[in-house]
């Protein structure tokens, strides 16, 4: 990780589903002043398109030329992203369950993933932001200033997203299970899978608070402020 003073501070939060990246990941925007960005928000914004649309979901041909008329925008709100798709807001649609397995499965395109790494990267060019993903600190942004890979056990992730996601919705053994096949799909894929860069900082939240979670890495990006001026 080098600090150059001169290009805007990035600080790449990267993990599995459920590991507490968006939390986080407003925490650390909020403290330090940066633009918070969810590129999973972008996927699922994509997925959703595909979904709208009928797309097939395993045709890499298809989705390209979808993407081809496809405008997502995301707009950073203290509590997380308000999400954009062809101008049409969808900031509640694409946290449903079916747009959640879709985003998995179109993020597993190579062609998908260049046009949304190039967006993302456009998004960081001119001010200091907070993204939070999947690849942001191994392909999106190798050269960002902090990088963290926030992981949990599989049972600790699948009890969060359940309790986040209320008794009324799906049964806890489900949301598990769903998660664990996510996390098979974003860890074996080809291009890009979900893995922490060699000079990523590793913090398992298993046993930690949020509070003690976001205290390590206000501490980390501290260091490393200080360490460029
Ligand atoms: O972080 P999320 O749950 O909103 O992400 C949804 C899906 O998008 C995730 O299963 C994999 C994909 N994704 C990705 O491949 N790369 C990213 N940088 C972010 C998300």
């Amino acid at each position: 990780m080098t600090a150059n003073p001169s290009s805007p501070l990035v600080v790449a939060i990267d993990g599995p589903a459920g590991a507490g990246k968006s939390t986080v990941a407003a925490r650390i925007a909020a403290r330090f002043g940066l633009l918070n960005l969810e590129s999973g928000a972008m996927y699922r914004a994509f997925a959703l398109k595909a979904i709208q649309t009928d797309s097939d979901l395993d045709n890499r041909e298809e989705l390209g030329r979808l993407a081809e008329r496809t405008r997502i925008r995301l707009m950073p709100a203290p509590l997380g992203n308000r999400v954009f798709l062809d101008d049409v807001e969808v900031t509640k649609r694409i946290r449903e369950p079916d747009v959640t397995a879709a985003a998995s499965r179109v993020s597993v395109h190579p062609a998908i993933r260049q046009w949304m790494v190039s967006m993302q990267r456009q998004l960081g060019a001119s001010s200091g932001i907070v993204m939070e993903g999947r690849d942001i600190g191994t392909k999106v942004f190798p050269d960002a200033q902090v990088k963290i890979f926030l992981d949990a056990a599989a049972e600790v992730r699948g009890q969060r997203r359940y309790q986040q996601n209320g008794p009324d919705a799906v049964p806890a053994e489900a949301v598990l299970e769903q998660l664990r096949e996510r996390d098979r799909r974003d860890r074996t894929r080809a291009e890009s899978p979900l893995q922490p860069a060699s000079d990523a900082v590793i913090i398992d939240s298993t046993d930690l608070s949020l509070e003690q979670v976001v205290a390590r890495v206000e501490a980390i990006v501290s260091e490393r402020l200080a360490a460029s001026h």
